[in-house]
């Protein structure tokens, strides 16, 4: 049912005129709720708009995408104009601009996790799903996606499901992953927790509103923590951090006539750094481009 509402519950409205109307295309109930939602997380920050962000998971909670309606519920709810909404929701890749599948898996296909098979496990899942990048199957199951580093190098190639990481995987452990999901099995991602859910019920956490889960499975394996292993069992440490020191060398620095931070600064200005700023070639080079700015 699709409703159009004075939002009089609209408590953190800022520069929008008293009685105006927004149509959130939520009904009575599910408005309510949202405004409850809502109203926790902007209570959270210091100024309305802040909450923008996880306002939008909230939405993708509901919605399973930000919606048009949600896109004007937050706009009502944070004081903003749905141009505003928009801007910031088309900005970001977790906030998606048209219906989502139930899981979204993402293939990480940068250098190192491509190289590693990231590129052979997109082409097979790919094939399989019958779909390409940010599409759904046809049964609203499975959204397809080609990732960014997700910081998890160490246990590459590496593919997300809804956030969580399956680690070290390969083509068909993919494809074994997917049918499982697709089938509605539960399936448990290599760490973090040991459920993947849904995307809406992902959504909701990224909103702010915990599922658990947080504390479940293992959070940084073994790939992650062998530099610290090798380090405690080597006597390795850290550079001490001392103030003192770090201030003198700033000093000293600034007597060398170094810019200070935030000065304003030319690259000439720089310290040499590496043997090329100073070698015979390097001089050659620069006495050229000088000669030639200079003609
Ligand atoms: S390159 Fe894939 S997680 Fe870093």
């Amino acid at each position: 049912m699709s409703v159009e509402h004075a939002d009089a519950a609209a408590p953190h409205g800022h520069g929008r005129v008293p009685g105006e109307r927004h149509a959130t295309g939520y009904d009575d109930e599910t408005r309510a709720r949202l405004t409850r939602d809502a109203d926790e997380i902007v209570a959270r920050y210091p100024q309305a708009r802040s909450a923008l962000l996880p306002m939008l998971h909230l939405v993708q909670s509901e919605d399973g995408y930000v919606s048009p309606r949600g896109i004007a519920f937050c706009a009502a709810h944070l004081g903003l104009t749905t141009a505003e909404v928009s801007a910031v929701a088309t900005f970001y890749t977790q906030y998606k601009r048209h219906p989502n599948g139930t899981y979204t898996v993402g293939v990480c296909t940068n250098t190192l996790c491509g190289v590693m098979g990231g590129d052979a496990i997109w082409e097979e899942l790919s094939e399989h799903l019958g779909v390409g990048h940010d599409e759904t199957t046809p049964d609203g199951a499975i959204t397809l996606e080609r990732i960014e580093c997700n910081a998890a190098c160490d246990y590459a190639p590496v593919m997300m499901v809804n956030w969580e990481f399956f680690d070290e995987q390969t083509p068909a452990s993919a494809v074994e992953v997917v049918d499982r999901l697709v089938a509605g099995e539960a399936v448990a991602p290599t760490r973090g927790a040991s459920q993947v859910g849904t995307f809406k019920e992902i959504s909701r956490v990224l909103a702010g509103f915990p599922d658990g889960r947080a504390d479940e499975g293992v959070g940084a394996g073994e790939a992650t923590l062998r530099g610290t292993a090798l380090a405690k069992e080597r006597g390795w440490t850290a550079p001490s951090f001392d103030a003192d020191e770090r201030a003198a060398a700033t000093a000293a620095q600034v007597d060398d006539g170094a810019p200070e931070v935030g000065e304003e600064q030319s690259s000439a200005q720089h310290a040499p750094t590496t043997p090329a700023d100073t070698s015979p070639t390097g001089e050659q080079r620069k006495q050229k481009s000088d000669d030639a700015k200079e003609s």
